[in-house]
């Protein structure tokens, strides 16, 4: 049974609609019940959990919302994109401030998108997010989705070449002509990869085509969708392609101070007990917050099938060890 200080905790979260406070505190809970030798129903609420997180849509902030009708992307749209309804929040996100500004700007204006048209001017829609594998760019995306409560269309551009060779262009301006249609977040997921991607060199007359292509959509666009580009590798873009960004917002790996702030979003109290968070920061400088996110899961995995006596100092920098050797080998 969860202590009475977890119950209150429980409906803290539940007032304040802070849910990722709730999912971390339904964590203890669970660490606490296999501790305690009940390891089935830990299992239970860690999967009801997982399952909560991937598949609930919005979360109940977000359905006091009005409801924006979605249309699924129909015929060949619908092999070019995906589509989601993100339920992430600002505060899922650990980024320094100035980052954070920016995009606080960035849903304040598109919030406010009718008001500012209508004195003839237009809010940032169109963000280029550069920075290293597994700091957010990706989760930002998903992030101001889920605050403004518009569907998510992600869509690769390499694929859009593989799959259409020839008719890229075409294809292309159907996805700009659908964020006409259906305000969205479309987020053309890793931009750099139709430079690097091998697959594509025979085909640079292509890959100049669909990139020109693309600027003269973005210019000409004037729909109320936000268009956002995530890349590794800005230097393999072409300069001219920044100049028809609104934002571009650069992402770093975590110093220590983020370290922190990542590890005691993602651990309960409880954990801290057996491992000193002094240890882990010393230990996870250099990682990703994907990284970091993927140690604290694999945490609460051990917890959770070994109980909490087994976690400890010295197996939680094993861990750590060995989440950067597998780095280093892929
Ligand atoms: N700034 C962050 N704050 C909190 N969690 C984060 C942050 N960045 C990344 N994560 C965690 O790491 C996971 C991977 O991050 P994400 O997919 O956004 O990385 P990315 O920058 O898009 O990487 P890639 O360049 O490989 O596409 C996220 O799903 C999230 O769990
Ligand atoms: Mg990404």
């Amino acid at each position: 049974m969860a202590s009475s200080d977890q119950i209150k905790a429980l409906l803290k979260s539940f007032i304040d609609k802070d849910d990722s406070h709730f999912y971390s505190v339904i964590m203890q809970v669970a660490a606490s019940e296999a501790q305690k030798g009940h390891i089935k129903f830990a299992e239970e609420l860690k999967q009801l959990i997982d399952k909560a997180r991937k598949e609930i849509p919005l979360s109940h902030i977000a359905t006091e919302r009005v409801p924006i009708p979605i249309s699924q992307p129909r015929g060949e749209l619908s092999n070019l994109l995906a589509v989601s309804f993100p339920s992430y929040r600002m505060y899922d996100l650990v980024i320094p401030k100035e980052n954070e500004l920016r995009i606080q700007r960035i849903l304040k204006e598109n919030r406010h998108l009718d008001k500012i048209k209508s004195h003839g001017l237009d809010s940032r829609r169109k963000l280029l997010l550069i920075g290293p594998p597994g700091c957010g760019k990706t989760m930002t995306a998903s992030v101001i989705a889920g605050e403004l409560g518009l569907p998510l269309f992600t869509l690769r551009l390499d694929g859009l070449i593989t799959k259409y060779l020839g008719e890229t262009t075409q294809k292309l301006r159907m996805v700009f002509d659908l964020m006409t249609e259906q305000r969205g977040v479309f987020l053309f997921d890793e931009f750099d990869s139709i430079g690097s991607n091998r697959s594509l060199l025979n085909d640079v007359g292509e890959i100049k085509r669909v990139l020109n292509s693309f600027l003269i959509f973005l210019e000409q666009d004037r729909s109320s969708s936000l268009i956002i580009s995530a890349t590794n590798f800005p230097q393999s873009l072409d300069h001219a392609l920044f100049r028809r960004f609104d934002d571009i917002i650069k992402f770093d790996l975590p110093n220590s101070r983020q370290i922190t702030q990542l590890l005691k979003k993602k651990l309960s109290n409880n954990v801290f007990d057996a491992i000193d968070l002094e240890l882990l920061k010393k230990n996870m400088k250099g990682l990703s917050y994907g990284d970091i996110t993927s140690i604290c899961d694999q945490i609460y995995k051990e917890i959770i099938l070994e109980g909490e006596n087994a976690m400890n100092d010295q197996k939680a920098v094993s861990l750590i060890k060995e989440k950067s050797s597998f780095k280093k080998t892929v």
